[in-house]
């Protein structure tokens, strides 16, 4: 386990040099050239005052700098290359919340594991991802990055992605640290606003928000950063329960801990340091091992350890957690092993990278509506293309597209006319920008739209409009292009509206209006393939939302898995939880979804309406292919604790399983239900579980399922 090692270089290790490991720069201060990406750190890094850098890439550049971390240092103590590589690397997968509604575990750790292959052979070692932040608020622009909203689900994605990115060996020259982020509690910022106060009880932390960082590191996870938000007062950086007694006492979790971007420095504006010094104090008492870009550690560390504040102790704890990653990354053997050029070449958008990228592409769509089977095509003779999103490359990368090229990009339109054959004229017009007032286009669209069999309205969202920092008020189509889409039904053509987007968007007009609505979010490389693979019935949609979505931004937030309440909903009552101009739950649910075919599902039985101490009992359902195509359907299981110690949602998601059936095939599906399922933990983080009544739901959304009851002994 390395410790020998790490003892003898420690023994020769200054204290500066110490604090150097601990320090973390980004090299990008000019993307353009190869030394240019790390000039303004060069210097230091030659001091032995930085022992990771993000944001410099490339086979050749990072040998470079690593030449000089090696050969130019007194200890020759290898960097650890790292970027934010979220979705891929320079072949883009689809945004992780699209990955999500694919809930096809395979296909999210290739994917994963693709963003790492291309990624480690590009010189770098670690990714700040998965971000495992469970969220109900999509105005929160971050909410592309993740999973969702159900923590069972964000627990499986977690530890999918993980296994994607890390493998099973760290040292394998074509894998990479994961880092599980954001520590803890980020998706419950307040409004949905990024980086804003988050106040959630210790019970609702730890059922909701907790799980999938518990998964990711059972999975392994090497790293956690810390999230920008305080938590009940506290920022997460310098929170001693999150971070002392749930992740390091009550998990046992010793991987590296490091800080986002500035959040130690930013203990100073939250108000709870009053100058960097102290808030180097307060990360390093809290175990956050790296400072990311706050520039405290460099500047502090050593004072407060010479003051007696910090001892030396604790220092090395932090500097030991770093080098064992290094010495198991293997960068003691080989510091150049991930800067390969070659490999670079080779693995590089490859062509079997970009049909992998395809194919997760196409399972990440959900087919929102499709009331009169215009979908799929068939042979249209033509087809009007419009909207803003039709042709933009870039919009189709979405964001944190790590060194994703728009110019590799298949957009919508030219993956319609690849797909269309000879037989079908295909017109495009634009219509209006994304964003803004301006109808001029309006016209030419509209003329297109007459002119053909089959409107493909391409609206949504730009890359930018969420993310980092893209939060929004208003989650209905931008701009003008609802207008645009009314004009265009107008003209009485069919209309498939085609949406890119990065997060869950108000749709009561659309879906009151348009009978064909097709969710494709952000697909990446590869999306105008994939749109045409599922246009054109190559593929039959089997994606389900992850997110719900809502009616209005004033329902928010809205999740399936609410408690009932003293007052639960009636229709036409005045004193219940309700409002009286919307309905209480979402316009699309989570674990909706359609495809071109039909699944029936029959009643499910279990082996056993009483489950005792120890018992396992096994609900069936039969789930057959009812309709005209091939197809997938994820099966889900929900269930409900009908009386606990305390209140308990209204169902829970305890199982899944993705099936295909052939048309007219049918299935048996099983899950077994253990105590496990049954169990919920109480703010303490005591799990508990309670005999009792519980309901059982089985189906192929979250929502309209008929319960089957067992009681636990
Ligand atoms: O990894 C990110 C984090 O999610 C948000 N702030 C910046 C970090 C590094 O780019």
């Amino acid at each position: 386990n390395y410790d020998k090692e790490i003892d003898q270089l420690m023994d020769r290790m200054t204290l500066a040099e110490k604090i150097g490991q601990m320090n973390q720069v980004s090299g990008k201060s000019n993307p353009t050239g190869v030394l240019k990406q790390y000039s303004s750190i060069e210097g230091r890094v030659r001091e032995g005052k930085i022992g990771t850098v993000l944001n410099v890439t490339g086979a050749a550049t990072t040998r470079e700098l690593q030449r000089i971390a090696v050969e130019e240092t007194r200890l020759g103590i290898p960097l650890i290359f790292a970027l934010d590589v979220i979705h891929g690397y320079k072949t883009i997968s689809p945004v992780p919340l699209a990955e999500s509604c694919s809930w096809d575990m395979e296909t999210i750790e290739a994917s994963a594991r693709m963003a790492a292959v291309e990624a480690s052979a590009a010189g770098l070692q670690w990714t700040f991802a998965p971000m495992v932040d469970i969220a109900r608020d999509p105005r929160w622009g971050r909410v592309m990055e993740g999973a969702g909203e159900d923590p069972y689900l964000g627990s499986h994605i977690a530890r999918a992605r993980v296994r994607g990115f890390q493998g099973d060996d760290l040292s394998a020259p074509n894998t990479i640290l994961a880092c599980a982020k954001h520590f803890a509690g980020y998706g419950a910022s307040e409004g949905g606003r990024d980086y804003n106060t988050v106040d959630i009880s210790d019970q609702r932390l730890r059922e909701l928000y907790l799980p999938p960082f518990k998964a990711a590191a059972d999975a392994g996870a090497a790293t956690f950063m810390n999230s920008f938000n305080e938590l009940s007062g506290v920022p997460a950086t310098g929170n001693r329960f999150l971070v002392k007694q749930i992740l390091r006492n009550e998990w046992g979790w010793d991987g590296v801990i490091v800080s986002d971007w500035g959040s130690v420095a930013e203990m100073i504006p939250h108000g709870i340091a009053e100058d960097k010094k102290q808030a180097a104090l307060l990360a390093v008492k809290n175990e956050c091992d790296i400072d990311m870009e706050g520039n405290c550690y460099p500047s502090s560390l050593e004072e407060l350890v010479k003051e007696g504040k910090v001892s030396e102790k604790e220092i090395d704890r932090s500097v030991r957690r770093i080098l064992r990653l290094k010495y198991e990354l293997g960068l003691f053997d080989d510091p150049y092993r991930y800067c390969d050029e070659q490999r670079e070449k080779e693995v590089t958008l490859s062509a079997a990278h970009r049909e992998a990228a395809r194919d997760m592409a196409r399972k990440s769509i959900v087919l929102l509506e499709n009331r009169k089977s215009v979908l799929p095509l068939g042979k249209p003779r033509s087809i009007a293309v419009v909207g803003p999103l039709a042709d933009s490359p870039v919009d189709m990368l979405g964001e944190w597209r790590a060194k994703g090229d728009p110019k590799e990009v298949v957009t919508i339109l030219r993956g319609i006319e690849k797909t269309a054959g000879a037989g079908t004229r295909v017109t495009h017009a634009k219509g209006c920008d994304v964003t803004g007032s301006d109808r001029s286009g309006f016209a030419e669209a509209v003329r297109a739209a007459r002119s053909a069999d089959v409107v493909i309205a391409c609206l949504g969202e730009s890359a930018d409009m969420s993310g980092e920092g893209y939060c929004r008020s208003e989650l209905g189509l931008p701009g003008v292009q609802q207008e645009l889409l009314k004009e265009l039904k107008k003209t009485g053509k069919p209309i498939v509206l085609l949406l890119s987007n990065g997060r869950p968007l108000t749709l009561a007009w659309e879906k009151e209006n348009i009978e064909t609505i097709v969710e494709t979010w952000f697909l990446g490389t590869e999306a105008g393939n994939a749109v045409a693979d599922v246009l054109f019935g190559k593929y039959n949609p089997s994606g389900k939302l992850v997110m719900s979505f809502p009616y209005n931004v004033g329902q928010i937030p809205v999740y399936y898995n609410h408690k009932h309440t003293g007052r639960p909903f009636e229709p036409n009552q005045r004193y219940v939880m309700h409002y009286i101009d919307a309905p209480v739950d979402a316009l699309y649910p989570f674990g909706y979804g359609l495809s071109y075919t039909r699944f029936e599902y029959g009643e499910p039985t279990l082996s056993s309406d009483r489950m005792a101490a120890g018992d396992t009992i096994t609900a069936t359902v039969k789930v057959t292919n009812a309709g005209d195509y091939d197809g997938e359907e994820v099966v889900q299981l929900y269930i409900r604790d009908l009386k606990a110690q305390i209140t308990r949602p209204v169902k829970e998601l305890k199982g899944f399983r993705k099936i295909f059936l052939k048309k007219g095939e049918s299935a048996d599906v099983t899950f077994d239900i253990t105590r496990a399922e049954l169990e919920y933990v109480l703010a303490d983080g005591s799990v508990v579980s309670d005999p009792g009544e519980f309901e059982l739901f089985i189906g192929g959304s979250s929502a309209g399922l008929q319960p089957v009851r067992f009681s636990a002994l």
